[in-house]
C-alpha cells in the first residue's frame, strides 16, 4: 500500500489497549500492529502525549547538546538520495585540515559542549591511522567525548578507532528493505550495512542507528518494519529523519504524510524509552518548527552545527540543510532557544543509559595508550 493512501480505521479500543501495553509492559508490537497505529489518525495525539511522558520520565526537561562538525564532503559512496554522493559533479568538495578540526573542537569545548560528533563522507583521505592520530590529539588536549559518523570500515579499523578514544558511533541502516536498499545503494546491500553496524557494536562503541523516512517508493509497512528493526537492535542513540529530495532530483518527492514522520519518532520513543533520540535537522527543512516540536515531545538530544561557515554550505546532503542551522538554532543561541521552550540544557556527557551498555562507559577523557 502506498504511504499516502487512506485505509479503513481499525477498532479503536483494541489499538488503545495495544498502546497501553507498549507503554506499561514494554510489549514489542508486530510490524502489522505498528502499521495500524500509524494508520489510525484518531490515536496520533495520544501517541505523542504518551511519548512525551515517557521522555520526561527518563530525561525530564533536559536536552543533551552534541556539537557536530562535518569535516569532509568527499565520499566514495553513491547513495542516490544523497547530495554528497561521489558521482555528483555539481558540488564543490572540501576537507578540513586536522589543525582546523582541533581548533574548532577547542572552541566547542570552551563553549561548554561535553561531546562532539565528527561526521564526514566516506573519504579515503581520512584513513583510519589519520583518524586515530586525530582522536588521540583531541583527547590529549580537551576532555570531550567523541562520536564518529564516518560510515563503513572493517572490524579492525573500528577497534582501532575505539581504542584511540572515540566512544560513540552513528551509522544509519537507512532502510531495512533489501529491495529499497539495493535500489538506492548501487554496489551495496542491506546485509553489508547491517554487518557494519554489528561490527561497530562489537568494537565497543555506544551505537546509534536509524533510517530515512519517506524514501520514494516506500510504504507505511516499510516505515513500520524500520521502526521495529531499530527497536530490536536496541540502539543507544536513534538518528532518524525525513528524506528531503536532493538538488536535481526534486521530482523524486517523498512518500507519505509528513505527520507520520512525527508519529514515527514518537513510536520510536515508546519502544526505546531509554535511547538518546535527537531532533534531526531534516525535520526543520519541511516544518519550520519541526525540531522544536520534537524537543517538546519525544526527543532529548539536539545537535547544533559547528562546522565552520565556509564549509557548512558545501555539506549538502540535501538542499537548504545549511539554511536551517542559522536563526534560532544557531549554536550561540541554543541555550536561549531551549529556555524559551521551557527546556534546559543537560549537564555531563550524556552517556547511554541503557543497562546493557553500562560496561561501555569508561576511559572518560583518557586515551587507551
Ligand atoms: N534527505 C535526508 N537525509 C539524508 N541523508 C542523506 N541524504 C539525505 C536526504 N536527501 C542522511 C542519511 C545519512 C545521513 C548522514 O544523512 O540518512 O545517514
Amino acid at each position: 500500500m502506498e504511504l499516502s493512501k487512506k485505509v479503513e480505521e481499525p477498532p479503536i479500543n483494541r489499538l488503545s489497549h495495544l498502546l497501553k501495553i507498549i507503554v506499561q509492559e514494554n510489549y514489542l508490537p508486530e510490524a502489522n500492529e505498528i502499521v495500524e497505529l500509524l494508520n489510525t489518525g484518531q490515536l496520533h495525539e495520544t501517541i505523542i502525549s504518551y511519548a512525551t511522558k515517557v521522555k520526561q520520565r527518563h530525561f525530564g526537561d533536559e536536552i543533551h547538546i552534541r556539537g557536530i562538525i562535518e569535516f569532509s564532503n568527499y565520499c566514495v559512496k553513491q547513495c542516490k538520495y544523497c547530495g554528497i554522493r561521489s558521482n555528483n559533479s555539481k558540488i564543490v568538495r572540501y576537507r578540513m585540515e586536522d589543525e582546523e578540526i582541533i581548533t574548532r573542537i577547542k572552541l566547542l569545548h570552551q563553549l561548554g559542549y561535553p561531546t562532539v560528533v565528527l561526521q564526514g563522507g566516506e573519504d579515503p583521505m581520512f584513513s583510519t591511522s589519520r583518524l586515530v592520530n586525530l582522536i588521540k590529539t583531541i583527547k590529549k588536549s580537551v576532555d570531550i567525548v567523541i562520536t564518529l559518523s564516518i560510515g563503513e570500515r572493517t572490524q579492525e579499523e573500528y577497534v582501532e578507532l575505539r581504542k584511540a578514544g572515540a566512544q560513540r558511533f552513528l551509522l544509519r541502516f537507512e532502510t531495512c528493505s533489501q529491495e529499497l536498499y539495493a535500489k538506492y545503494h548501487p554496489h551495496s546491500s542491506f546485509k553489508k550495512r547491517e554487518e557494519a553496524l554489528l561490527r561497530i557494536r562489537k568494537a565497543g562503541f555506544q551505537t546509534g542507528t536509524g533510517f530515512l523516512m519517506g524514501l520514494p517508493g516506500s510504504t507505511v509497512e516499510d516505515l513500520a518494519r524500520n521502526i521495529l528493526y531499530t527497536s530490536k537492535f536496541k540502539p543507544d542513540m536513534i538518528g532518524t529523519g525525513p528524506y528531503i529530495p536532493p538538488e536535481g532530483l526534486t521530482s523524486l518527492s517523498p512518500s507519505g504524510d509528513r505527520n507520520l514522520f512525527f508519529i514515527t519518532i514518537a513510536l520510536l520513543r515508546l519502544l526505546n524509552p531509554l535511547a538518546h533520540i535527537p531532533a534531526t535537522t531534516a525535520f526543520d527543512t519541511f516544518d519550520m518548527r519541526g525540531r522544536e516540536k520534537l524537543l517538546k515531545t519525544s526527543c532529548n538530544v539536539f545537535m547544533p552545527n559547528l562546522t565552520p561557515c565556509k564549509y557548512r554550505k558545501l555539506y549538502t546532503l540535501y538542499p537548504s540543510k545549511s539554511r536551517v542551522d542559522k536563526d534560532q538554532w544557531h549554536f550561540l543561541k541554543v541555550d536561549t532557544t531551549l529556555s524559551s521552550l521551557g527546556l534546559t540544557k543537560a549537564t555531563g556527557p550524556g552517556d547511554s543509559i541503557l543497562p546493557e551498555s553500562q560496561n561501555l562507559i569508561q576511559d572518560k577523557g583518557e586515551t587507551n595508550e
